[in-house]
């Protein structure tokens, strides 16, 4: 079977994991799609990121313009993150007819209205389920799962650089400075972590999950943002004395005028699910009218939880270019060697 050929632009934290993953996952992602997904090219700035990579069984080019316009890929995987080269990128790879997966919340909250219109007269596909809450597949709950319901509102916690810090200086009594020196060395943060601490990454994040929940544009400039980096470890200290933890949330909800979002730090009662959201988890909330409040929960940054969203793209698009429509639903019939394997 002839497999579906992938180029990756970067090869970061989240590039490299990507790499990982679909190559020890390669069997069960073929078993899923009906052909194998295969990493043919690869575009990276600096070759000392392929270090460890092994084998090198891919092209390598350091212009990821070649490798957008190149005429063997089927999907094209964004992972250098900011607004250009990777918007320019992004809609070349889309006017030359290449599905497009990315991680690039930066991107979409901004430029997303072009990218998808673009995406949209062009038949292909631009997936960005690894662009909100790393590896939680919030994107595919709110367009699949919660796709009955009326949204009335969601919130949640969705940067894990933000999190990992105000749980360290909880916990640990570290100062701000050593936390986030610490999230930066663990590959949370952002290339530029004031993105996280000033509550911007989470804007980024919150504008598209609005745009999805509530059906309106991606509007990041409308968000109001208040991020952490005001905080000190006496109101962390204060906040518990008073029952409280402070966490930097993102909200959206229906209003009277229409949609409201706002990110800010806020004291959430010692009690609540959220609360105990700690290191570099995120979680959701969301309110639906029919199936009332969901939570979702896991890993919101760093490179594998991060690479999980992104390879679940893969799959997807690739799914949707098999010829066979039995490879688009679950095979839910075991075989029996597989039974053998359960933990049961
Ligand atoms: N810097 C981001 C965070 C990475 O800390 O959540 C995942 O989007």
């Amino acid at each position: 079977m002839e497999p579906v050929r992938i180029g990756i632009i970067g090869l970061g934290t989240v590039g490299r994991g990507t790499l990982d993953v679909l190559r020890r996952n390669a069997l069960e992602i073929e078993r899923r799609v009906g052909r194998p997904v295969r990493v043919a090219q690869v575009a990276v700035r600096n070759p000392a990121r392929l270090a460890g990579v092994s084998p090198v069984d891919f092209a390598v080019t350091g212009d990821p313009f070649a490798l957008v316009n190149s005429p063997e890929l089927d999907v094209v995987v964004e992972l250098i993150g900011g607004i250009e080269p990777a918007r320019e990128l992004v809609l070349t790879a889309i006017r030359s007819g290449k599905h497009v997966v990315t991680a690039n919340k930066a991107l979409l909250a901004l430029h997303g209205n072009e990218i998808f219109e673009a995406a949209q007269q062009q038949g292909v596909v631009v997936a960005f389920e690894a662009a909100v809450a790393g590896g939680i597949p919030i994107i595919k709950a709110l367009r699949e799962g919660l796709a009955g319901n009326r949204i009335e509102w969601l919130c949640g916690i969705i940067n894990g650089t933000c999190n990992y810090i105000l749980t360290q200086m909880r916990e640990q009594g570290w100062s701000f400075a050593e936390a986030l020196r610490e999230a930066q060395a663990l590959g949370y943060a952002e290339a530029d972590p004031t993105f996280d601490i000033e509550g911007i990454d989470s804007a980024h994040k919150l504008t598209i999950l609005g745009a999805i929940a509530f059906g309106i544009p991606l509007d990041f400039a409308s968000v109001p943002v208040e991020g952490i980096n005001g905080l000190h470890g006496m109101d962390v200290t204060y906040a518990e004395e008073l029952g409280y933890r402070i966490k930097l949330l993102g909200l959206a909800r229906r209003v009277e005028q229409g949609v409201e979002l706002r990110v800010h730090p806020t004291l959430v009662p010692a009690r609540h699910l959220l609360a105990s959201v700690e290191g570099a988890f995120n979680a959701v909330l969301v309110k639906g009218d029919a199936v009332g409040q969901t939570l979702y929960y896991g890993r919101g940054a760093g490179a594998e939880p991060t690479a999980s969203a992104v390879v679940a793209d893969l799959v997807d698009v690739a799914r949707t270019l098999t010829a066979d429509p039995s490879n688009r639903v679950p095979h839910l019939a075991f075989q029996p060697e597989q039974l053998a394997e359960l933990p049961i």
